[in-house]
């Protein structure tokens, strides 16, 4: 029984290994990608955050392609992805007058919002949770591609699970070659950084995930918004339970430009090949040390991210990343570089 599984299991491999992939822009990508969500496929797309890798939420078979494809475990939860405020009412079972407020607020944007499922949603969605994920993204293309799907997308991040989220269609194809039948091109994401994922069926709306939108901005328009900070048994948001974000070599987080310089110097010494990643001030100090600038400022910093990270493990062997501090949008920014580096600092 072990032995035909495990040959199941190589034949599966295979297959996920070997598809063609198409990387195609414009409506005819649009209206590919619809045809092939009502095929029961699955589809990446853009969107302002990251790449998505979408399916029929209502297609478990599809949605269990998306897991395949990834390689992920399937207790862990997809987001659903809309083009229209009008879908939600089919999608849960209860809207708090917070939850509109937020809906009103901040969708379409870098936002999910957790609420309490409709009994319509497949389990297989959910990874087994009574709540869903609601997020309707503000890209055009991933607008229009919704749109033309007609259905709820489940998706996750485009990446193979624990590698870092893709904020283009190249550092998509270069991760998902061979798993996925087409992927949609609409440019760099403008945000940069996964949604703010806020569980509204608290009885303090809190933050699971940070991102563009801050836990101040939430604060803002609900007069109450705490961060997630308990232990987790349940993985309610990602990196939460497993590990995420990791480029393929070591990255390690730098406590001052002294440190950086010294482990950069260090590392060289051991034959190795480093790079530094941080914001224009600090570049500017940099004395011939390879660098990948993130730009000017937070915003910038969380739209070049995830792709300097995917340069960094590309052309380097090891990342020196600045510490951006936890001020605003910065913190949603260290959480990634935090998961990515392990925790580790020099
Ligand atoms: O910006 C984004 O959110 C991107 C784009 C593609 O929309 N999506 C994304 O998906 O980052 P993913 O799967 O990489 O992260 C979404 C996470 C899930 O892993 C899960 O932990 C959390 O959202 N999540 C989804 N549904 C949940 C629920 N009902 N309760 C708690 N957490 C949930
Ligand atoms: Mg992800």
């Amino acid at each position: 029984m072990a032995i035909f599984l495990w040959l199941l299991y190589l034949f599966n491999v295979g297959k996920i290994i070997t598809m063609e992939t198409k990387l195609l822009e414009g409506q005819k990508a649009i209206e590919l990608g619809a045809e092939l969500i009502k095929a029961g496929e699955v589809v990446v797309f853009p969107t302002e955050t990251v790449y998505g890798l979408g399916a029929d939420a209502f297609n478990v078979d599809a949605v269990k392609k998306i897991y395949l494809a990834k390689g992920r475990p399937s207790d862990n939860p997809l987001i659903v992805h809309i083009y229209s405020k009008d879908q939600i009412k089919d999608l849960v079972s209860y809207i708090s007058d917070d939850a509109k407020l937020l809906i009103d607020t901040f969708m379409p944007g870098p936002i999910t919002i957790i609420m309490p499922k409709a009994p319509s949603i497949p389990k297989e969605v959910t990874g087994g949770l009574d709540t869903v994920g609601i997020r309707m993204p503000s890209h055009k293309v991933a607008n229009a591609f919704l749109r033309a799907c007609n259905c709820p997308i489940a998706a996750p991040s485009a990446n193979v699970s624990t590698h870092i989220s893709p904020t283009n269609a190249e550092d998509v194809y270069e991760d998902m070659q061979g798993r996925v039948p087409l992927i949609i091109q609409g440019g760099p994401s403008d945000v940069g950084i996964e949604s703010t994922i806020v569980d509204m069926t608290q009885s303090i709306p809190t933050i699971l995930r940070p991102g563009g939108i801050t836990q101040e901005m939430i604060a803002n328009v609900l007069g109450a918004c705490e961060s997630f900070k308990g232990k987790v048994t349940i993985a309610k948001a990602p990196g939460m339970k497993y590990k995420h974000y990791a480029p393929s070599c070591t990255m390690v987080i730098a406590n001052s430009f002294e440190s950086m310089i010294q482990e950069y110097d260090r590392v060289r010494n051991e034959g190795m090949n480093p790079i530094i990643i941080a914001r224009d001030d600090v570049i500017k100090k940099l004395t011939g040390q390879r660098y990948i600038d993130v730009g000017l400022d937070a915003d910038e910093t969380m739209r070049n991210i995830f792709a300097s990270m995917h340069e960094g493990q590309r052309i380097a062997d090891y990342i020196i990343c600045q510490d951006f501090g936890q001020d605003g949008k910065n913190a949603s920014v260290m959480n990634r570089v935090n998961k990515a580096a392990g925790g580790v600092r020099v």
